[in-house]
């Protein structure tokens, strides 16, 4: 039976009923709708609505029904129920008789799929908070286990300057530092405690709504009626903070199908993330990275989707806003399963060292090196730049790196380069002169790893 059938002297169309109900998808908050009305049975007691037996037997039973649907959740993909609340107070009815009727004095569903949806959101994002902490640690592992492999560092897909790979992995990190971040901050703003706010104007019952915050958890209750039943700006943000930290996935997923290609022959990924295909048997396809790439798509979706659906939406609850569920439950598990796949890939990765370093010396990627020679001889470094840019051109004229250049080839050029330009132009030269906060000499960037162990004891 419906939760409104009083006024209306027909049911609903199938077909509008179909289109209209939510259980298909709002059954993922069974388990954040029962301990709601748990906490909104106390609430009812406590002003005298219900008799402490009759709350104890509203709880009993209301666990009871979690019990059940989550040992049988087939009772809720089978049932004919409008949404998961309209589930919830049938099942309790059934099983206490009139006494579940008492259950929705003072509530309304607006404020209870507010509140259902903070739960579930908060449960979700501490699982995704875990699986941040869980990325970072591996990939702050790698940057120790590779300390010392140079990786060219790449502008426009050129080879710009080396780097140590390590750099390159604590760069990650500290995207998924702001990752964590951000999220932790769109966790706090939804601690707010929406039940208590009626449909629209505030319960007409004298609930302790700060009370009822606390037993679920809350921060606080929140402060003003029509905000509480229709801001879903909490769904915006999360949905924010996954497409950020999606769009980080995806880079660091591109970088890695990039340095795995046969022409860079950087690294290898291992067996258990990649996969065969069914007609050239010598493929090992990097399947679990390109997925991580592809679901960044849908991700974004769901973000902009939310902001196209709550638009000038006027207050407070509309039906459109059933529709801030499936974007959600869609976009945040997303996240987490890439969070995990990235883990996998980064922590079986092999990464051949000799490649890299072969790579990082060529494509001439230590001419900034040589213009900085330049200025310690008292060359202004725009003159510099062009005289470097000269001794490129001579380099590809005879096929070979700048410090494969004779010292009557660079003095052809510019009289001031002397033989002290040979180990300027050494790869561990290059690394090490990058001295400054942030730079990607092993200093630097052990110090960047030392500090970033601290997040972990
Ligand atoms: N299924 C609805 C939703 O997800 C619950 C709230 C219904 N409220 C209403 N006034 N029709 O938004």
């Amino acid at each position: 039976m419906a939760l409104w059938g009083g006024r209306f002297s027909t049911g609903p169309d199938q077909a509008f009923k179909q289109f209209n109900d939510s259980l298909p998808f709002d059954y993922q908050l069974a388990e954040q709708d029962i301990e709601g009305s748990i906490a909104w049975a106390g609430a009812l007691e406590q002003v005298g609505i219900l008799t402490p037996t009759e709350l104890e037997q509203l709880v009993a039973a209301l666990n009871q029904l979690l019990v059940e649907v989550s040992e049988q959740p087939q009772l809720l993909q089978q049932s004919d129920a409008e949404d998961i609340h309209s589930f919830v107070e049938a099942a309790l009815i059934e099983k206490v008789g009139d006494l579940g009727k008492k259950l929705h004095t003072g509530r309304s569903r607006n404020d209870q799929v507010a509140t259902d949806f903070r739960l579930w959101s908060r449960k979700t994002a501490q699982l995704l908070l875990v699986a941040l902490g869980d990325l970072k640690q591996t990939i702050l592992a790698l940057a120790e286990r590779e300390f010392g492999t140079i990786l060219p560092g790449y502008t426009h897909l050129q080879r710009a300057q080396p780097v140590l790979f390590s750099h390159w992995c604590m760069a990650y990190f500290e995207m998924l530092s702001r990752d964590e971040s951000r999220l932790r901050g769109a966790i706090e703003r939804l601690n707010v405690c929406p039940l208590g706010s009626g449909a629209l104007a505030g319960t007409a019952y004298p609930i302790d709504r700060q009370l009822l915050a606390t037993n679920l958890g809350f921060l606080s209750a929140s402060n003003n009626s029509l905000d509480a039943v229709s801001d879903r700006d909490f769904v915006v943000e999360l949905l924010s903070c996954a497409s950020i930290s999606m769009m980080h996935l995806s880079r660091l997923a591109e970088d890695m199908i990039f340095y795995n290609t046969g022409e860079a022959g950087f690294i290898e990924l291992a067996d258990n993330v990649t996969s065969g295909s069914s007609l050239m048997p010598q493929k090992k396809n990097p399947d679990a990275l390109e997925l991580i790439r592809g679901k960044t798509g849908r991700v974004f979706g769901a973000f902009s989707g939310m902001m196209m659906t709550l638009k000038a939406l006027p207050l407070a609850y509309n039906k459109d806003m059933q529709e801030d569920k499936e974007g959600l439950f869609d976009a945040l598990p997303t996240w987490l399963a890439c969070l995990h796949m990235a883990q996998a890939c980064l922590s079986g990765v092999k990464v051949n060292a000799k490649r890299t370093e072969l790579a990082a010396r060529g494509g001439h990627a230590n001419a900034t090196e040589l213009a900085d020679y330049l200025v310690k001889k008292g060359i202004p470094f725009r003159e510099g730049h062009h005289i470097v840019g000269q001794l490129v051109q001579v380099a590809i004229a005879e096929n070979k790196s700048l410090e494969q250049l004779s010292i009557q080839q660079f003095q052809a050029v510019c009289t001031v380069i002397e033989q002290d330009v040979y180990p300027v132009l050494e790869l561990d030269a290059c690394i090490n002169a990058r001295v400054a906060k942030g730079g990607t000499s092993k200093q630097q960037v052990s110090q960047a790893m030392a500090a970033a162990k601290q997040q972990f004891i």
